[in-house]
């Protein structure tokens, strides 16, 4: 039966992992796009997301068609996958939008870059050709982020019935960065975006910035939905046994000690060194805190297929470790790092941080800065850099940094854990009410009232 509502993500609300003896079993994807969306689904009955199969194993899962009511994964040839999802989403776009260029060697646009963009092309194709096949008459299209950005010009042209919105998750590139991209891959890429009715963004820093590189007739399409968290559903999610139990061995670890607390996928645009340099000089700099905080950071591979990223996250684990050797002592390890992707440990670090630290060099929102306060007990302290796009709701409330500077970063660290309790508490429950504005749902209704 053809749907009225449908989205397009490259990551699906599942992902499948295969065991030795051949069973499929499915897991939740991590990120902001899998967690905000699949909370907004969960209330649209008869919608339908279609995905890419990302895996081996998502590709058995469609061929075994086991995929869940409501999913349909794209089973795309694996070497255009790779150089479409691998090649340009996440080594051009990601780069382009979050600035993290290191411009004397990068970027490169040659004629290998021109054959994977082929192929972004076509697995774009691929993702219109389905939608065009699902979708009703009149029916609703929401198509996610930076990977399919060229599917609202090309479904436009296939069926031009359709009412088309795109939104991306991540941060839009200043005119310099934006302008490194050859001119007409560029214009390519703006026509593919412009293809959509509602051209949707988290802040209004990435709306101005994307409406800055189209022509003044064309911004007109652009809104501003910032997600935010549902806080019912997130508390009774952070009261389950599981995370209850999680929440005991963590307190145990810590022993009556302060934390400091970040999660993260292990992400160049998270600035996890910075951070953990940040922590190094408050020890070095507030010698009273040695011994009387932990650091728990939750860094979760992410994007293993790019060397950039295997080199950042073995990174993060020397100088976690270095910093275990300078300042830990028999009975005292400054730094846990955890690189499992466990989401009720997670929940229970939220639960109980005295002092969170996030810190991107830029980021389309940051859900976790947005989770932490709805979820803290005691009250958490929030470190936020002016790079996250939830600096634009948070910032009053939070302790604010210039996420390349370590010292600033330092201190703020410093004064976090030095905040009165009443305080800490006070801006924590501020801090939960501006989160929770736009709740998954609300955000997605809004983005299909815009279309109506
Ligand atoms: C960000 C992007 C999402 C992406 C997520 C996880 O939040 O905006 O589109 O799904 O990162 O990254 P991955 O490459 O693992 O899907």
């Amino acid at each position: 039966m053809a749907s009225q509502v449908l989205v397009a993500a490259n990551r699906g609300p599942l992902s499948y992992a295969l065991s030795d003896d051949g069973t499929l079993s499915a897991r939740r994807g991590g990120g902001g796009l899998v967690s905000g969306l699949s909370a907004a689904l969960a209330e649209q009955p008869g919608a339908l997301w279609i995905c890419a199969a990302l895996s081996d194993a998502d590709r058995e899962a469609v061929r075994q068609d086991v995929s869940e009511p409501g999913v349909r994964m794209l089973d795309i040839d694996p070497t255009m996958y790779d150089d479409a999802y691998n090649g340009i989403a996440n080594s051009v776009l990601w780069f382009t939008h979050h600035h993290l260029y290191d411009v004397p060697r990068e970027p490169v646009f040659d004629a290998a870059f021109r054959r994977r963009w082929a192929s972004y092309v076509a697995y774009n194709e691929a993702f219109t050709r389905a939608l065009a096949e699902e979708a009703a008459q009149g029916a609703r299209v929401l198509v996610q982020d930076y990977h399919l950005a060229l599917v609202p010009g090309q479904l436009r042209e296939l069926r031009p019935d359709l009412r088309i919105a795109h939104f991306t998750h991540t941060p839009w590139a200043s005119r310099e960065f934006l302008d490194m991209l050859p001119q007409d891959i560029r214009g390519e890429l703006l026509w593919g975006m412009l293809g959509a009715d509602v051209v949707g963004f988290h802040t209004r820093a990435w709306a101005d910035a994307f409406a800055g590189a189209a022509q003044p007739d064309d911004a007109r399409r652009v809104a501003v939905f910032p997600l935010g968290v549902d806080a019912d559903e997130l508390r009774a999610l952070a009261h389950r046994p599981e995370v209850d139990e999680k929440l005991a061995q963590l307190r145990a670890e810590v022993a009556g000690r302060r934390t400091i607390a970040r999660v993260d996928r292990t992400e160049l645009s998270k600035n996890i060194l910075r951070g953990l340099l940040a922590y190094r000089e408050l020890l070095e700099v507030h010698p009273e805190w040695r011994g009387r905080v932990v650091h728990l950071a939750s860094a979760y591979p992410s994007r293993q297929d790019l060397k950039v990223y295997r080199d950042y996250t073995e990174a993060v684990s020397e100088l976690a470790a270095e910093i275990n050797a300078e300042f830990g002592t028999e009975d005292w390890q400054p730094v846990l790092v955890s690189v499992k992707d466990d989401f009720a440990r997670s929940l229970a670090v939220y639960r109980m941080a005295d002092v969170a630290l996030v810190n991107p060099v830029r980021d389309g929102m940051n859900l976790v800065a947005k989770e932490i306060p709805v979820v803290s007990e005691a009250g958490c302290a929030v470190v936020l850099s002016t790079g996250a796009g939830a600096y634009e709701e948070l910032r009053e409330d939070a302790l604010t940094v210039n996420p390349f500077d370590v010292s600033q970063t330092a201190e703020a660290l410093h004064a976090a854990l030095s905040m009165p309790d009443e305080e800490r508490a006070e801006r924590t429950k501020r801090l939960a009410a501006a989160a929770t504005a736009l709740p998954p749902s609300a955000w997605f209704t809004a983005q299909l009232a815009a279309l109506a």
